[in-house]
């Protein structure tokens, strides 16, 4: 490939992300051909210049996690040409998808519908999956069907909230650790739906109820940087009393949702996104009323959290993840190579 970059990911140095990496990343994008361009500041690239599939080569698959690393999540437009076959085919490049814990997949077998129609809308601020210790590395979101209005989908940069922070609340927070649960008040989330889709949703969402503790801020294993692991499957704090933990947390959360860490995608059919879902949190916004929006998602192997003091992640109930109705436990399989 050969079209010429007009990566920009160079020219600044926002918090959350390094020059070293953005020359690598420029670097990376010039020998694919890719083009990488910044959306925001702090967070979100558009790639252009590439056709997703199983069949990419080496360099621009590496010129795409470089990119992915550096801006937290990227877009590519008019990639209409993927089915569930080719989304999984390319999620392989990235690493090993998983199936989701508790949630059976639609079609395919790694593609996850996140459908409007199924009781599961995303309208809180969340990482995916932080139930379990080594929850996803990225994800990759597809859209199929989308409403006539609405539907944005945001992300936040939880490293730049973490530079952000003033020293003695960087102190504070790398000295923390944080109870997720799959179990949280679905009425709350939901407060329109009907009693039966809530019920059925719990039923199959907590199948298994998880409950893990996280470092508060997590040293990511590709980047170095350190992130603020919260979200909504965030519980509570650990050895911190209910409401001083609820502040703590609020605290925190405040920082990572501010609109100069955040991005907002308006889709559209064909759009892919793919976030590195241990540096962001993203929010499905939930404003198409009950207009259609059908979303496909393949979600990539993570390994287990590292706190800066260098203590890992612990399961605290079950005392194991089960095992998938099909292929490997999550963190089972990249966990070194990550
Ligand atoms: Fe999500």
């Amino acid at each position: 490939m050969t079209i010429a970059t007009e990566t920009t990911a160079s020219e600044t140095t926002a918090p959350g992300t390094t020059a070293t990496r953005n020359t690598a990343t420029r670097n990376t994008a010039a020998e694919s051909g890719i083009t990488v361009s910044r959306v925001n500041g702090r967070i979100g690239a558009v790639i252009s210049g590439v056709r997703l599939g199983g069949d990419l080569d080496a360099e621009t698959v590496a010129a795409i996690r470089a990119a992915v690393i550096a801006h937290k999540v990227v877009f590519f437009r008019n990639q209409d040409h993927l089915d569930e076959d080719q989304h999984e085919a390319f999620g392989r490049l990235l690493g090993t998808p998983i199936a989701h814990p508790t949630v059976p997949s639609a079609d395919g077998r790694y593609s996850l519908a996140i459908d409007s129609d199924h009781g599961a809308r995303a309208n809180q601020w969340h990482t995916d999956v932080t139930f379990v210790p080594a929850y996803p590395a990225f994800s990759i979101l597809r859209a199929a069907v989308l409403p006539p209005y609405g539907g944005n989908t945001l992300w936040a940069n939880t490293a730049a909230a973490y530079a952000e922070l003033s020293e003695p609340l960087r102190t504070l927070a790398d000295s923390l650790r944080a109870v997720h649960s799959n179990a949280y008040d679905y009425v709350a989330v939901r407060p329109d739906a009907t009693s039966e889709a809530l019920e059925q949703y719990r039923k199959v969402f907590t199948s298994t109820t998880f409950l893990t503790e996280h470092p508060v801020v997590r040293v990511h294993p590709e980047s170095g940087e350190r992130t603020l692991l919260l979200g909504n499957f965030v519980q509570r704090v650990a050895g911190v009393s209910g409401q001083d933990s609820r502040l703590l947390i609020e605290l925190f959360q405040r920082h990572i949702e501010r609109p100069e860490n955040t991005v907002r995608w308006q889709w559209q059919i064909g759009d892919v996104a793919i976030w590195d879902n241990r540096a962001t949190q993203h929010y499905g916004v939930d404003d198409s009323d009950d207009h259609d929006r059908k979303l496909r998602r393949v979600t990539i192997d993570g390994d287990v959290p590292v706190g800066t003091d260098g203590r890992q992640s612990t399961l605290l109930s079950p005392s194991e993840v089960p095992a998938p109705s099909f292929g490997p436990a999550s963190g089972a399989s990249t966990a070194e190579a990550v």
